[in-house]
């Protein structure tokens, strides 16, 4: 009998563990509920893939020193992603950029874009004293007698931008701005049918005035 009794006691001890694993093992099964959710964004991936390929171009922060390559810094997200995703489907045209993006899954473009926004913005400066009098007419009132809409109205006064909506645009380099208004004017940007309107009855000089006052703004 005590013989019989401690064998059985061995048997349930064995048992134990067997059953704390089967319930180990059952308790991630109920998992997939979660992992169905859109995976969180990866601000170390972002970082490292943004550092490996985009740096050079675009500065260790995002603030490119190069007035070619547009700073990125603070971004909103949705914007910087909606762009990568254009420049890898060819919608925006660019062809250093379509290399760029060629090779971004869509996770990629979110953890760089997430990282991004989470970048300081180094303010800019305007440097056209005789045209930014009239950069700052066209931002804050537009032209109403050519029905050119202010910039501020979508871009914010301070050009902030509203999140997911409209880009931030204070502090950008005058020569990019410029470049992406005479792009949209003359129809070469096709990504934003809003900006394409926008851009139509700008001439050359309100163009630079315009672009020059928004690199001042912060
Ligand atoms: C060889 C230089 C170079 C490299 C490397 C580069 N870019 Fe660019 N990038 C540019 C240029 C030039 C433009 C402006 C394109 C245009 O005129 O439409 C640009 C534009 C962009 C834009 C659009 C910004 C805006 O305000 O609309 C984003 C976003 C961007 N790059 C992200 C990246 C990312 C992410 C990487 C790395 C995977 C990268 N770039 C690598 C040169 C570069
Ligand atoms: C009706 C709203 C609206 C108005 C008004 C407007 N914008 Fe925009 N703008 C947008 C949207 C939306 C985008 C993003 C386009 C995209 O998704 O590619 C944009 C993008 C831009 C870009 C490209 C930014 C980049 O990083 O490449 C520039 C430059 C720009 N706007 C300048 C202006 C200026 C200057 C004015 C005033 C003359 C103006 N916008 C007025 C909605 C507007």
């Amino acid at each position: 009998m005590k013989l019989r009794a401690s064998l059985l006691l061995i048997a349930a001890l064995l048992a134990a563990p067997v059953m704390s694993s089967v319930a180990a093992e059952t308790a991630p099964a109920a998992a997939p509920a979660a992992k169905a959710a859109p995976a969180k964004p990866d601000l170390a991936a972002g970082e490292a893939k943004y550092t490996a390929g985009c740096a050079a171009c675009h500065g260790a922060d995002g603030n490119s020193g190069s007035p070619a390559n547009p700073k990125l810094s603070a971004q909103h997200p949705e914007y910087i992603a909606k762009q990568l995703a254009e420049f890898k489907s060819g919608k925006r045209a660019n062809a250093v950029m379509q290399g760029m993006a060629a090779g971004l899954s869509d996770a990629d473009m979110k953890n760089i874009s997430t990282w991004l926004a989470t970048q300081k913005a180094k303010p800019g400066f305007a440097k056209d004293k005789e045209l930014v009098t009239l950069g700052e007419r066209i931002w804050r009132g537009g032209i109403g007698d050519r029905n050119i809409a202010a910039c501020a109205g979508c871009h914010s006064p301070n050009g902030a931008g509203i999140p997911a909506q409209y880009p931030r645009l204070s502090g950008q380099h005058a020569d990019y701005t410029a470049a992406q208004l005479t792009a949209f004017r003359d129809g070469i940007r096709k990504n934003s049918v809003q900006m394409n309107q926008v851009a139509a009855k700008l001439n050359d000089r309100e163009i630079r005035a315009v672009s020059d006052y928004v690199a001042g703004l912060r």
